[in-house]
């Protein structure tokens, strides 16, 4: 096998070049060329200085991730990157694309960086449950300092060349297209000088130790709430600490341990898995890879209520024009109006420029009239949720939107095939369910009808990853995969609390095991009118009395909870009362309700729900089903999603919870796929 990583001479500079498409990550055969490339600089005394770059779209992207968990392969990387540190000659990284992870580490371990202005530059292992384990836990805080060092390797977020540039990580900047060039004659510089910093023997950086505690204490304090229930912030934190106390060899044992306790975690498997999940999603297995794309310039927007403006900020932000329709002046005025303070949200927290978010602004135009549509090659309604208020838009639109346009419904329940057929051209038509606030949220279900073209198709998932989303294919059924798995669990949650269990244990339960609510605070958040009749004389649920009460949720200030004015929740006694009054009403005997009980009745009934979406083909895998629970639902990223923790939990401890609970859960479907899963001891993922 050729090795993907070649080495030139220019003149008295080795380059060593990786070729490891798509992202050049740092696999066994790479980190061989690069030891084998160093030793050769080494052992030639023509040699004065060695330069390390990339072909392709980036530098050193990482460890190869696919590669973990594996027996370990060829030169490990820490012992690569000693190798190259210890070089007496000069040896430069020419950054272009992302230096990440291991691909920092790499940079780090070199003597100088040199990186073109467009450049990312970090360590984002905590986002997959891990630490930068070749050195970038003690090399970075030597190079930038500490505290810059806790945000870039707690956060994981990237930083550009500039930004380096003024904190010490990157020596030279080089113009985007000069990079070898410039990085070969910086170290033709560097030859002449008689040593070369190692970064782990640099201490200048480093905090004096009377202030190091301080530092760590200040960054704990303002953090921990960010990092709640996660394994590998704190290891990374006791890594950097270790950086700034200990002696380099010290420290880099810290760093082994760590990593290796973190990297067989359960955590990071789970982060680990949503990673490749993630990219996973966006393939759709029938629909060939190289299918034409529609071109989407101009996108029309039907409703201009709560999601159609997010809908339309998604556009916008990206560079794309929207006309957005509605049935009256007002209306239009009020949407544009929440957008602009949205889009002033934004310029105050820094998210973007006041000269952004005008251009943004600039982009959207009005309209009463459907012609004024006639040339979107996208259109997207989010009005009412009724079926008869959809054909009648899907109908008009039919009639004034140009042939071979793609028109879509953001319905959050109805059926989707039989919104398109109140069309012509069923094909085109398909579900782009977004979620509020659609500005933010990240996840986007397209939901594919029964007529839906490939092209179609290939075009909105490729669309949704341009607009910032991360898009999972679904079928038509109720609820799609997100909506359709909230139901039993809402469902158990209702009929657990008139047997005994209180609405703020349920919630508590699924907080500590890490949903960012409970369904009693959903429930109360969307409120609880939400399908309700709208009589307050007819009462036939509890929750048809907590409406008549006006307790609707945080919005009347009371719900499930008593709500004090900065919406913060209290258990409420009266709510207490009225669940035991209606216990007795139903003849429903209370008992006492331990968490693993709701446990079992409200999160297994939804890993069951998933895996009857799956043995359906309402989903494509069941790694998709974690996507959305984890982009729309705020399922706790180390955990995975509900199929991969189901898959840790073991399917068949899964199936005896449900069966346990059986004579109280008689609407409970029982998923085949689940059940002949746990029988032969399989996993879904
Ligand atoms: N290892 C293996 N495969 C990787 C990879 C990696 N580090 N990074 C990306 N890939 C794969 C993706 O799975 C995808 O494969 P597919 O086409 O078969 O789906 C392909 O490369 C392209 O990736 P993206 O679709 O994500 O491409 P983008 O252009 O959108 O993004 C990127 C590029 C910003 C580099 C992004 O891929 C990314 O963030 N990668 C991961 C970076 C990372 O986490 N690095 C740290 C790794 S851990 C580490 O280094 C440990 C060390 O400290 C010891
Ligand atoms: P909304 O009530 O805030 O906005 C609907 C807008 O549509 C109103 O401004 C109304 O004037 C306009 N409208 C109604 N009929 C119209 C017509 N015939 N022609 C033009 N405009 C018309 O409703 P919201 O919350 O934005 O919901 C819209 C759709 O999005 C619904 O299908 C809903 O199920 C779905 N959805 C809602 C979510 C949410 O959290 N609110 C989440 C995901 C989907």
């Amino acid at each position: 096998m050729t090795s993907p990583v070649r080495t030139e001479r220019h003149d008295d500079v080795l380059v060593i070049v990786s070729d490891n498409p798509p992202v050049n990550a740092l696999g066994a055969a790479v980190r061989q060329g690069l030891k084998d490339g160093v030793e050769e600089g080494l052992a030639d005394d023509a040699v004065k200085a060695i330069v390390i770059r990339c072909d392709g779209r980036t530098f050193h992207a990482g460890a190869d991730i696919t590669e973990f968990g594996k027996p370990p392969q060829g030169p490990n990387l820490p012992e690569t990157l000693d190798a190259m540190e210890a070089s007496s000659k000069p040896v430069v990284a020419a950054i272009h694309g992302t230096a990440l992870g291991g691909g920092l580490e790499v940079a780090l371990s070199c003597h100088y960086r040199v990186a073109v202005p467009s450049a990312k530059l970090g360590l984002p292992e905590v986002n997959l449950g891990l630490l930068p384990g070749a050195g970038g836990t003690q090399r970075l805080p030597r190079v930038v300092g500490v505290e810059k060092a806790l945000d870039m390797i707690v956060f994981g977020k990237p930083i550009g060349a500039k930004e380096a540039e003024a904190i010490g990580l990157v020596d030279k900047l080089a113009d985007e297209d000069a990079l070898a060039e410039t990085a070969i004659a910086f170290a033709k510089e560097m030859a002449k000088k008689d040593s070369h910093p190692a970064t782990s023997a640099r201490t200048d950086k480093l905090p004096d130790a009377t202030e190091v505690e301080q530092i760590f204490e200040d960054f704990k304090q303002k953090n921990h709430r960010k990092i709640r229930g996660f394994d590998a912030p704190a290891a990374n934190i006791r890594c950097i600490h270790a950086a700034a106390t200990l002696p380099f060899e010290e420290g880099i044992k810290v760093e082994r341990e760590e990593f290796m306790k973190l990297m067989q975690g359960d955590q990071s498997k789970a982060q680990r898995h949503l990673f490749f999940a993630e990219r996973q999603a966006a393939k759709i297995d029938d629909v060939p890879k190289d299918t034409p794309l529609i071109p989407v310039k101009k996108v029309g927007i039907i409703g201009a209520g709560t999601m159609g403006g997010g809908i339309a900020m998604n556009f916008l932000s990206a560079g794309i024009p929207v006309t957005m329709l509605e049935m009256k002046q007002e209306a239009l005025d009020r949407g544009t109006g929440v957008m602009q303070k949205n889009y002033a949200g934004n310029v105050k927290r820094g998210r973007m420029s006041e000269e952004q978010a005008k251009a943004a602004m600039d982009r959207l135009s009005t309209t009463l009239d459907y012609a004024d549509l006639a040339d979107c090659d996208l259109v997207i309604e989010a009005v009412f949720e009724s079926m008869d208020v959809k054909k009648d838009v899907f109908g008009k639109l039919d009639a004034h939107v140009k042939d071979g346009a793609i028109l879509a419904s953001n319905t959050s329940y109805l059926n989707v095939d039989e919104i398109a057929q109140a069309t012509k051209r069923p094909g085109y038509v398909l579900g782009m369910h977004f979620f509020s606030p659609a500005n933010v949220m990240k996840l986007l279900e397209v939901v594919r009808g029964a007529e839906t073209r490939g092209d179609v198709l290939a075009t909105v998932m490729a669309l949704s990853k341009k607009i910032g989303k991360v898009a999972v294919v679904a079928g038509v059924c109720h609820g799609f995969i997100g909506n359709r798995m909230l139901s039993p669990r809402q469902r158990e949650a209702n009929k657990l609390i008139l047997e005994g269990a209180k609405p703020w244990d349920i919630d508590r339960v699924h907080q500590e095991f890490g949903m960012p609510m409970g369904p009693f605070q959903m429930a109360d958040l969307a409120g609880l009118d939400i399908g309700w009749h709208r009589d307050p004389n007819r009462i036939e649920s509890l929750r048809d009395e907590l409406c008549a009460m006006d307790r609707r949720g945080q919005k009347t200030g009371a719900g499930f909870y008593d709500y004090d004015e900065n919406r913060r929740g209290t258990p409420s006694q009266d709510v207490e009362d009225l669940i035991r009054k209606w216990a007795d009403k139903e003849g429903v005997e209370q008992r006492e309700i331990s968490d693993e009980q709701i446990r079992e009745r409200t999160i297994y009934t939804m890993v069951n729900e998933g895996a009857l979406i799956l043995e359906e083909g309402m989903a494509q895998r069941a790694s998709d089903i974690d996507v959305v629970w984890v982009y729309g639902y705020g399922w706790p990223r180390y955990r995975g999603g509900p199929m991969f923790w189901a898959d840790l939990e073991g399917l068949d401890t899964i199936v005896g919870g449900l069966e346990k609970h059986a004579d109280k859960m008689p609407e409970l479907k029982m998923s085949a796929l689940l059940k002949d899963k746990a029988a032969k001891g399989e996993t879904f993922n």
